[in-house]
């Protein structure tokens, strides 16, 4: 029977439901941002996590040693607030009243007069220390380590519904506990009970734990239920509203880059993971930073790419690898993934503080224009990373990805800077300056990361090219309508699995996605045999929103891209401002040369791009806005 609790879950879900964002099926310009606007995340999350540290062997006194050094060694005031425990601190479910039961024995604040469990001690030491508190759930009935069996000592105890620790069909109730009773600031939301808990798990097949016929198969996205998925995430942002009327929460998505979850969680939290687990090893680390690095449209104040916590402390970025260390910091600030330290502080050299501590990178992971680096230079052996600050000056990162020493060159181009002034250059590790004027060669020692605050003069003087604005775009509509696997991602070797699987194969989608400065496919933006270094790359039947507020005018140079595999489809190009059409195209064809597009925007907040193919297709073509840029 359903009784007024379950019914009550249920109405949550359907209002979750309807309250979605519209149907990924509309270009029609709504003069709106419809990206995820919830939460506290207009800059990147900073903070600690158990997980990495300590895995399921988390208890109360390794996350205030923890928060402790935070404070003393001046991390806090450097930026670093969350302190989130990860999985492996819940005992059971009461089944009685259905509240959650906290594991006492390593927990002991948590041990209530009246026999329950409540982590209120906690958090109150938590925020009186200046910090704020995370918590960790499961979308599903089961947790990460009930269903791969991993930490087994800590996992929940009892009956198969005691061990039912995770949201589903409890999300209402575990957010307002957690948030309005236990005072939790921040969710990371994981998402293994809705993948491995189908007949084949041997937990399932013992009766340990209840089925749950999987909705994300990790491995094929066609046996993914997409919608079914973010109705759940959905039903958990609503909660976390209703839980939260001050707004002072941070939604943390966890479903490591499956269910094309790259494309989507910008309209459902604040940060999402793009992969599979991190592994202190230096191949993990390249396979997690590819997994975000090449989305950089589709993060942006409010909504960021996640390739997981911080390893800065352990095996390849441990005290004797200073230098991959450091690139580890580096190439995470300069893509504004969260800066969540995974490691003992106790443990923590000054040197490692130090590290976690650079006031200059973290500066550039929290400059409030919220631009993802983009990549200007790209290879499997060196990429830089250039990203535009709020003063419109730029950071580069010169990243060594190989083991061996590398020459490199950075062109004032890269930078988009004109190359006939001189560049100044400021070494943000070392402290160094330099100048130059046009190109400079640099050395890359094996594994790292330079990385630079360059000032010059902008080659497009009085305005800005939209691709050194991502922070501004939200990719509403990409145009993919068949998510492919993302093949540009390293492929490391999986730590746990070792050699035992057939390997790390492509599996997160997003192929075909929006770039900047580069074409859906990651080819150079190209019209007719005309290369645009400058310029956004989308799929045709898609529509970017970009916040204008600010500027007097818009220009791009529009056409087919010429990485089209077919050539018989023509597009066109409409402007919008606020909902209002400024501009269009004619239908352009492959090969037609660059056609200019120009719309005044002044007063306009919100820019729609937007480009709809003549005949309806399910391969819609690359397209290119070339120089795309927003004039003051
Ligand atoms: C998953 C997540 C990890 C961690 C573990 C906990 O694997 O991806 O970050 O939270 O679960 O079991």
């Amino acid at each position: 029977m359903i009784g007024p609790r379950q019914l009550a879950g249920i109405a949550a879900c359907v209002l979750a439901a309807l309250a979605l964002p519209a149907s990924a099926d509309e270009l029609e310009p709504t003069g709106e941002w419809s990206a995820y606007d919830k939460g506290k995340a207009q800059l990147p999350p900073m903070g600690w996590n158990s997980w990495n540290a300590f895995y399921h062997d988390v208890d109360e006194e390794k996350v205030l040693a923890s928060a402790a050094i935070i404070v003393e060694s001046g991390l806090a005031e450097a930026g670093y607030r969350y302190i989130n425990i990860d999985d492996g601190w819940w005992l059971k479910r009461d089944t009685q009243t259905g509240r959650m039961v906290i594991r006492t024995a390593t927990f002991p604040s948590a041990a209530l007069p009246d026999g329950r469990t409540s982590f209120r001690p906690l958090t109150d030491r938590l925020h009186a220390m200046g910090l704020k508190a995370g918590i960790y759930s499961d979308i599903g009935r089961n947790s990460c380590g009930q269903t791969f069996g991993h930490g087994a000592a800590n996992n929940p105890a009892g009956t198969q519904a005691e061990r039912e620790v995770g949201l589903y069909d409890h999300i209402d109730r575990d957010i307002r506990l957690y948030f309005e009773e236990w005072g939790f600031d921040y969710i990371k939301v994981d998402g293994c009970g809705i993948r491995g808990m189908g007949a084949d798990n041997p937990n399932v097949a013992s009766g340990i734990y209840r089925q749950f016929d999987p909705i994300i198969d990790f491995d094929s996205i066609s046996r993914t239920d997409i919608p079914a998925v973010q109705a759940l995430f959905g039903a958990v942002g609503a909660a976390l509203e209703r839980h939260n009327p001050d707004g002072d929460f941070l939604y943390s998505l966890c479903i490591w880059g499956a269910a094309d979850v790259r494309s989507w969680f910008k309209d459902y939290g604040n940060i999402s993971r793009t992969s599979d687990d991190i592994a202190p090893y230096w191949g993990r680390m390249l396979h997690n930073l590819d997994s975000a690095s090449r989305r950089e449209l589709y993060a942006q104040p409010g909504n960021w790419n996640d390739p997981d916590m911080l390893f800065v402390g352990t095996g390849d970025f441990g005290a004797l690898h200073p230098v991959e260390a450091r690139s580890h910091f580096s190439l995470w600030a300069m893509i504004n993934a969260p800066l969540i330290i995974g490691y003992d502080l106790r443990k923590a050299s000054p040197e490692q503080i130090a590290i976690l501590g650079n006031r200059a990178l973290i500066a550039l992971n929290q400059d409030p224009a919220g631009n993802q680096a983009v990549l200007a230079f790209d290879s499997e052996e060196i990429q830089f990373f250039v990203k535009t600050l709020a003063d419109e000056n730029k950071a580069v990162a010169l990243f060594n990805r190989t083991a061996q020493p590398l020459e490199a060159t950075l062109t004032a181009k890269h930078l988009k800077f004109t190359d006939d002034a001189e560049i100044a250059l400021t070494d943000l590790w070392s402290g160094e300056s330099r100048a130059f004027t046009g190109a400079e060669e640099l050395t890359l020692a094996p594994h790292e990361t330079r990385v630079f605050l360059a000032r010059g003069t902008r080659a497009l003087p009085g305005g800005m090219y939209l691709s050194e604005m991502p922070g501004r775009i939200n990719v509403a509509r990409d145009g993919v309508i068949h998510p492919e696997p993302d093949p540009m991602i390293h492929r490391a070797i999986v730590p746990w699995e070792n050699t035992r699987s057939a390997g790390e194969r492509p599996r997160y989608t997003g192929w075909g996605g929006a770039r900047a400065d580069a074409s859906p496919y990651g080819q150079v933006l190209r019209i007719a045999d005309r290369e645009f270094t400058a310029g956004l790359g989308v799929l045709a039947n898609s529509r970017l929103e970009v916040r204008s507020g600010g500027f007097g005018s818009f220009s791009a140079l529009v056409g087919m891209d010429d990485s089209a595999a077919e050539d018989d489809q023509r597009i066109r190009f409409e402007v919008y401002g606020d909902g209002t059409l400024l501009a269009a195209s004619d239908w352009i064809g492959f090969g037609d040369p660059a056609s200019e597009l120009k719309a005044d925007t002044n007063g306009t907040e919100i820019l729609e791009l937007v480009i709809r193919t003549e005949t309806s297709t399910d391969r819609p073509p690359p397209a290119t806005w070339g120089d795309a840029a927003l004039m003051r």
